[in-house]
């Protein structure tokens, strides 16, 4: 039976009781290396903005950088279910937009599936999607395209009120069809019930234990991002890794000790003769 993870295949997972694990791509040799493993399933985030563009958060994020980047990662991606974030406003002001730009991603990009920032609110732009054949993960609690509205990045969900909208968002994405929901910065409480009450998998970013999966930004498990929010685990510190080797390359050129023959090309002593001849001749 082939190994390729489909939208399917992650439902069946939750049955099984199987823990799911995404974590976030961006580019061809990150894919290469995920692809090496056995994740599930890679995320094409616009947190792309932040991570790898150096924008101040995602809302600059456009289509075309997300297709880009999901061409990318597609290339080198093949085993997990490669899911493309939808960027700020390319879904929010109508549901033929959303069913456009999701194509789009499917079409130009290569994604298998498309994740969505939102609930209830954007119910007929989510089904809409859904309704065209294109696999969406539902995304609740802390959206960051919602930044500005709701004051930076603080956890959701602590308050009655507030919980109870994520609980009831998180059931109207899977009765119109959604087939994962990634819940960020939520009371693990409130993740725990959630994720007893939905027959699709939960996926937790700073969500607690209690979820059907994680996903986690792929530069903050490196520990090559500038911001390191509180559920962030570091499995590596590759900053001051690539910083070392720069300045032990810088020195070694400085010091003339690189290249050395090993990395270098020669023409042989009979050429060389050959070729400085030929210069002569020509003077
Ligand atoms: O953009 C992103 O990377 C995300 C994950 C944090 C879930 O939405």
């Amino acid at each position: 039976m082939t190994k390729k993870i489909t939208p399917c295949k992650i439902r069946k997972k939750k049955k099984e009781n199987e823990k799911l694990v995404f974590l976030t791509a961006y580019d061809y040799p990150s894919a290469r290396i995920l692809e090496k493993t056995d994740i599930d399933g890679a995320l094409v985030g616009d947190s792309v903005g932040n991570t790898v563009l150096g924008y101040e958060n995602t809302l600059p994020v456009s289509m075309d950088e997300m297709i880009h980047h999901t061409k990318a990662v597609s290339k080198g991606l093949e085993t997990p279910l490669l899911v493309s974030d939808m960027p700020f406003l390319s879904y929010q002001t109508s549901a033929e937009t959303a069913v456009e730009n999701s194509g789009r991603l499917l079409k130009e990009g290569k994604a298998e599936a498309v994740k969505i920032e939102g609930g209830s609110e954007y119910e007929e732009e989510i089904k809409k999607v859904i309704d065209a054949g294109i696999p969406v993960m539902g995304h609740l609690g802390l959206t960051p395209q919602k930044i500005q509205q709701y004051d930076g990045y603080k956890p959701r969900g602590k308050s009655v009120k507030e919980a109870k909208q994520i609980f009831e968002d998180a059931k109207k994405l899977e009765e119109i069809g959604a087939f994962s929901i990634v819940l960020e910065s939520v009371p693990t409480e409130l993740a725990e019930k959630i994720t007893q009450e939905l027959e699709i998998p939960t996926i937790g970013i700073g969500a607690g234990s209690k979820c059907d999966g994680q996903i986690l930004v792929l530069h903050d498990l490196l520990g090559i991002s500038k911001r390191q929010p509180k559920f962030v685990k570091s499995y590596a510190d590759l900053s001051s890794k690539i910083e070392k080797a720069v300045k032990d390359y810088e020195t070694e050129v400085k010091k003339e000790e690189f290249p050395t023959s090993e990395h270098s090309y020669n023409m042989g002593e009979e050429l060389r003769k050959k070729f400085e001849k030929s210069l002569e001749k020509n003077e």
